[in-house]
């Protein structure tokens, strides 16, 4: 579908790129075209080398091999202050922000307004970035200091400042990994109001949704090499997809029933939080999957922290296997086998200057081993299993994990829980940020998990995923639980109708909420 007369005029241009770091070919012949006026999306599996090929374009990494356009001129960024400078600026999968400094300072960091040689000028500062965030629609205070913002708040401050620069070229790499549908929807009306002729976006995404929505086209890359360019009016998402990871994919498989015959390993009573919990209650089966459904600040994430001690609870018992325990911190959770993946992995989840092998299971065979000595080949046999069963793309266990691509570095704080052989699993948000293939590897992964007697929480906001791996699904709303719904009955609109549920709206629906002691849930 190249025969499109309008806009194909190509704004960057990507030829024959390579690129190596130590053990690893990140990018081989790789080549792209960015067009004037256009939203091109670039997907490819977790360590493709997307990300790589952006900090390329930004000036960050410089190319061992190939060339760059833009608008038909050699584009060779020395350093990302000079890419910025000849036009292209990128909003990172990482924040780049400095959490102590306000909006306005962060957005012209390096750059601020001065009165004289020295003196920052506070209020032309503060009144530059009001004009900004008012052109750009924003509602945000200049003021307000960016450590405190919320993250989807902080992703709005990043582009305020990228596109602070004016630039003709906008990279976006996992824009949305932490925003709701909400949050989305602003930043595609951004996206939509940059675009023009003579500007062109560069946008990176796992959500296949959201890149039909926005995109004109869709680039996909696969181990470092360009496979092809599509038309994404008429690309179909499993083709998409086949071309991503070289294979088809069964997205469809979804578990048996309702486990009702078998053993309640964990049962939460009357849990309430200062702020929003309501007396949660449900109960968790051996060798079940219990998905915690709901919209943004239902309460999914108070529940687990909650549970694990990571914030306190007003009120609430908690019982485990029969015996009522007291959980007051994740690490007494810990060792009453309860584990819990933080959804905030990135900041406590990872060392990020360890290895692989320590990252994944070095805190798994502390318990085992005397006084903090532990023989080097159990270590690295642990975590060589878990490197295969998730394919964790890194040249060697020994590899530092700030050196893996996103969502490898995902992967490896996944290992590590699962390395730590817990009897219950809370995951929160296990797939955010992974690549299709890999979400099935994990999804595997879960599978044999429970097969094994496992039991898992997993909370996530993507329904298809709930919708897929769980045998029970406990709907939230407002900070109460709403529904508890088995797999048979659970679609997406049920779903959505507990969800948006105000507990105390529709009292008729409180007697069948499933929640009766003595493992009665789901039954009504
Ligand atoms: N600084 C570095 N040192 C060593 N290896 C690196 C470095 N940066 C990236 N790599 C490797 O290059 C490959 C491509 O990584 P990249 O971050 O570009 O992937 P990606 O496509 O962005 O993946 P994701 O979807 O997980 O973000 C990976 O194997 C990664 O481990
Ligand atoms: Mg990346």
């Amino acid at each position: 579908m190249s025969g499109v007369a309008t806009m194909t005029e190509p704004l960057l241009e990507v030829e024959g790129v390579d690129k190596s770091f130590p053990g690893v070919r990140a990018l081989h012949d790789m080549r792209l075209e960015l067009r004037s006026g256009e939203v091109l999306a670039l997907v490819g599996e977790n360590g493709a080398g997307k990300s790589t090929l952006m900090k390329l374009l930004s000036g960050i990494h410089s190319a061992d091999a190939g060339h760059f356009r833009l608008g038909g001129e050699p584009y060779q960024p020395a350093s990302p202050r000079h890419a910025l400078e000849l036009g292209i600026s990128i909003i990172h999968q990482e924040f780049n922000l400095v959490p102590h400094l306000t909006v306005a300072q962060n957005i012209f960091i390096g750059r601020e307004p001065r009165r004289g040689r020295l003196l920052l000028d506070e209020r032309k500062l503060n009144a530059d970035a009001a004009e900004l965030l008012d052109r750009l629609h924003l509602r945000l205070d200049p003021r307000a200091v960016v450590g405190e913002l919320t993250v989807a708040n902080q992703q709005m401050v990043e582009i305020a400042k990228a596109l602070s620069y004016d630039p003709r070229v906008l990279i976006m790499d996992e824009p949305t990994a932490a925003l709701n549908d909400a949050e989305v929807a602003t930043l595609h009306e951004l996206i939509r109001r940059f675009v023009r002729p003579g500007t062109g976006v560069i946008y990176i995404s796992h959500r296949m949704e959201e890149i039909k929505r926005i995109a004109d086209r869709v680039t996909v890359i696969r181990d470092g090499e360009y496979i092809d360019t599509l038309d994404m009016a008429t690309a179909a998402t499993p083709d998409i997809i086949a071309l991503m990871v070289g294979r088809a994919i069964d997205t469809e498989a979804r578990p048996e029933g309702v486990r009702a015959d078998r053993e309640v390993v964990l049962r939460v009573e009357g849990l309430r939080t200062r702020d929003l919990l309501k007396d949660v209650s449900f109960d968790l089966r051996h060798g079940e999957i219990l998905g915690f459904a709901g919209l943004m600040g239902a309460g999914r994430t108070e529940v687990a922290r909650a549970l694990v001690g990571a914030d306190k609870a007003e009120a609430g018992a908690v019982t485990l296997h029969g015996e009522p325990v007291r959980i007051a911190t994740p690490a007494d959770a810990a060792k009453l086998g309860i584990g819990y993946l933080s959804e905030d992995r990135k900041r406590f989840g990872l060392l990020l200057d360890q290895d692989v092998k320590a990252n994944i299971a070095l805190s798994a065979l502390r318990q085992f081993t005397k006084a903090g000595f532990v023989r080097d080949c159990a270590l690295r046999a642990k975590a060589d299993r878990y490197v295969g069963a998730l394919r964790i793309k890194t040249p060697s266990l020994d590899q530092t994990a700030k050196n893996l691509s996103g969502g490898n570095q995902q992967k490896v704080v996944i290992a590590k829980w699962l390395a730590k052989d817990c009897d219950i699993l809370i995951f929160d948000e296990p797939t955010r940020g992974i690549d299709v293939g890999a979400k099935e590897e994990i999804y595997q992964l879960l599978r044999e998990l429970t097969g094994q007697g496992k039991s898992i929480i997993m909370i996530s906001s993507e329904l298809p995923e709930i919708l897929r791996m769980s045998h029970r699904v406990v709907v939230m709303s407002e900070g109460r639980v709403t529904r508890v719904l088995d797999a048979d009955e659970a679609t997406q609109e049920n779903i959505m109708h507990y969800a948006t549920l105000r507990p105390d709206e529709n009292p008729a629906d409180a007697a069948e909420l499933g929640l009766a002691p003595e493992g009665k849930a789901g039954q009504s």
